[in-house]
């Protein structure tokens, strides 16, 4: 049975024991659904990649309450430091070299030399951070490949009896994971695109390349195929099939068998929150009523328009 825990000081108390323990804790993020355990415990991480059936090759981000927490594991350079004083707390994941006292255990890093730090916003989650006192690894808590959590429902739907607690903090605010960004080289690379754009980013440090087709090596968590449905989505559609569902962005495509909105008047922000909960929604209610594709209308490519259809484009090669 996994236990749901509210975000009072009890619950805090108690998620922070759990972790301790080597326990596996699902909270929730200003992203999405996170799935936790002590970064520093070899066994506790190893019940990450179990619970998930995730590809051991694929390293994990270490969440902590502050930089200056992050940065005793990692070596920080002034771009870093820059990009965290603007960011953090918030929706950026930062790559950089693992420091000699690093306390994060190989198996989360996946025997990277590198790790992938954030520090994440939400008063409950800060809260447990500095509770833990330790590094704390987290993926998306769901089924590895699957769609992403951005309630507590999710979670329960994927990983039920396969942790040991889950505080449910709501639903999250920004609905895509963090961007990620690596600092290992002298020109930084977006290896996956978020909340905080690359023009925020460039805006801070500079030039930032986007990660190329040799990327998949870099971040092995980037597959093609990833946060997939199990109904078919086809993307930028211009109409819209009587035996498909509809996931409309503005006023729908008229005649789908099912629609879910991801924001009527075309609000991107809203359109992320909205984007795993919907696939979710479609995949469970198209499957009832028959339906076997899910027709996304296309989102513009501006702003957070980016990161919604890099989302897209992984759940459509699923
Ligand atoms: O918003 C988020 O980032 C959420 C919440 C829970 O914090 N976490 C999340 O974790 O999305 P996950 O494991 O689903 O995605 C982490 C991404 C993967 O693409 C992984 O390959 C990449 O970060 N990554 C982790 N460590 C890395 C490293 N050392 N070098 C390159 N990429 C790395
Ligand atoms: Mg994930």
């Amino acid at each position: 049975m996994t236990e749901i825990l509210t975000p009072t000081d009890a619950g805090i108390v108690r998620a922070g024991e759990l972790l301790a323990a080597g326990a596996l804790v699902a909270f929730g993020t200003e992203t999405v659904y996170g799935l936790g355990a002590d970064a520093s415990q070899g066994a506790a991480v190893a019940a990450i990649y179990a619970a998930k059936g995730r590809p051991q090759f694929n390293p994990l981000i270490a969440h902590y309450p502050s930089a200056s927490a992050a940065f005793a594991d990692v070596c920080a350079d002034v771009r870093a430091e820059k990009l965290a004083a603007k960011f953090w707390p918030g929706p950026l994941t930062l790559v950089l070299p693992i420091a000699p006292a690093c306390r994060v255990h190989e198996l989360a890093r996946a025997g990277l030399s590198t790790l992938a730090v954030r520090v994440p916003k939400g008063e409950a989650l800060q809260a447990l951070l500095r509770a833990a006192g330790r590094p704390i690894a987290a993926p998306s808590a769901n089924r590895s490949g699957h769609v992403s959590p951005t309630e507590a429902a999710h979670v329960l739907a994927d990983l039920d009896g396969k942790i040991a607690a889950l505080l449910d903090t709501g639903r999250c605010e920004v609905g895509l994971e963090s961007s990620v960004l690596d600092l290992t080289s002298p020109m930084p690379v977006l290896l996956r695109p978020g909340a905080i754009t690359r023009d925020a980013l460039q805006a801070e440090i500079g030039e930032i390349a986007l990660a190329g087709a040799g990327s998949s090596v870099r971040a092995p968590g980037m597959l093609a195929s990833h946060y997939a449905p199990s109904l078919k989505l086809r993307l930028c559609a211009e109409q819209v099939a009587q035996d498909e569902a509809l996931l409309a962005f503005g006023p729908p495509l008229a005649g789908a068998a099912l629609v879910f909105q991801l924001s009527e008047t075309g609000n991107l922000a809203e359109a992320a929150q909205n984007l795993f909960a919907g696939l979710r929604w479609l995949d469970c209610k198209g499957e009832e009523a028959g339906v076997q594709t899910i027709a996304a209308m296309p989102v513009p490519d501006s702003g957070l328009g980016a990161a919604i259809n890099d989302r897209l484009r992984r759940a459509a090669a699923g």
